[in-house]
């Protein structure tokens, strides 16, 4: 057990800020630790756009359907970016857009979203608090619009952080054994009989962010949340391929 552990096994996400504002200089260093994240390939497919303007938080704020976005201290928005290289190979004479396909389009995701996590692991070692906004998606289009997004980019995780105006309890996770296997993928005989105790942890928990109702247990919130439909989100790959990426689907 060390610093970093004890931080990470105390991860919870903070959604209620206090006024102090970030200082300009923990701001950077965030910066330089998402820059130093390791990337597919060492292409660095992502940006960071961090959010300051008012009028433009209103809009995510709206995306989102979660008004907390207005009153975020800090926000970035973490986009997968392959544009980038594309000017540099176009800058060359290299024209051909078809290699902005959806293994570029993977790498460069999976690019934004270590560099989130690894940001959100310094905020949270330096006594700080954040929250992930994947309600980004509840419309990309808009989010492209307000972002100014060229293409061969995507809007992925918005993260907004600050110091913490509330102290949420830790979520219960299930155990260990039903996520982490050996060699192969374990299928177990029953998911309800092995999740059980899980689900009576669950019923303990006082969700803050739902006004501090005590929860369902996890597997009713499953079968319910599951059967929920959101077309803008089931169809998000239609505005990816409106970013310019060939997703090259048979
Ligand atoms: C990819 C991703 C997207 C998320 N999107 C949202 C979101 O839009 N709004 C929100 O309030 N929390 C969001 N969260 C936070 C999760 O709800 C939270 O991590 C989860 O319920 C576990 O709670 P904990 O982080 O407090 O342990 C998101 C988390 C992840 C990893």
């Amino acid at each position: 057990m060390n610093e970093t552990i004890k931080n990470q096994l105390s991860h919870r996400s903070i959604r209620l800020f206090s006024d102090k504002a970030v200082p300009g200089d923990v701001v950077d260093t965030l910066l330089a630790v998402a820059n130093r994240t390791a990337s597919s390939s060492g292409y660095q497919q992502f940006s960071i756009i961090r959010v300051t303007d008012a009028e433009i938080k209103r809009r995510i704020a709206l995306v989102c359907k979660q008004d907390y976005v207005n009153k975020l201290p800090e926000f970035f928005i973490f986009i997968a970016d392959c544009y980038r290289n594309s000017r540099l190979a176009r800058e060359q004479g290299h024209e051909d857009k078809s290699i902005y396909d959806t293994d570029r389009f993977f790498q460069a995701y999976t690019d934004a979203c270590l560099a989130a996590q690894n940001v959100t692991n310094a905020i949270e070692s330096l006594g700080l608090g954040a929250v992930y906004f994947g309600s980004i998606h509840n419309d990309p289009e808009e989010m492209i619009n307000v972002l100014g997004l060229p293409e061969f980019t995507f809007p992925v995780l918005g993260l907004g952080f600050g110091y913490p105006g509330q102290d949420p309890q830790l979520k219960p996770r299930m155990g260990v054994p039903l996520k982490a296997f050996e060699n192969q993928y374990k299928v177990f005989d029953n998911y309800l009989e092995n999740i059980a105790d899980y689900d009576k942890e669950m019923q303990t928990y006082y969700d803050l962010r739902d006004n501090g109702k005590r929860s369902d247990s996890f597997s009713e919130q499953i079968a319910r949340k599951y059967l929920a439909f959101n077309k803008n989100r089931s169809l998000l790959l239609n505005a990816v391929k409106k970013q310019g990426f060939n997703l090259r689907i048979e």
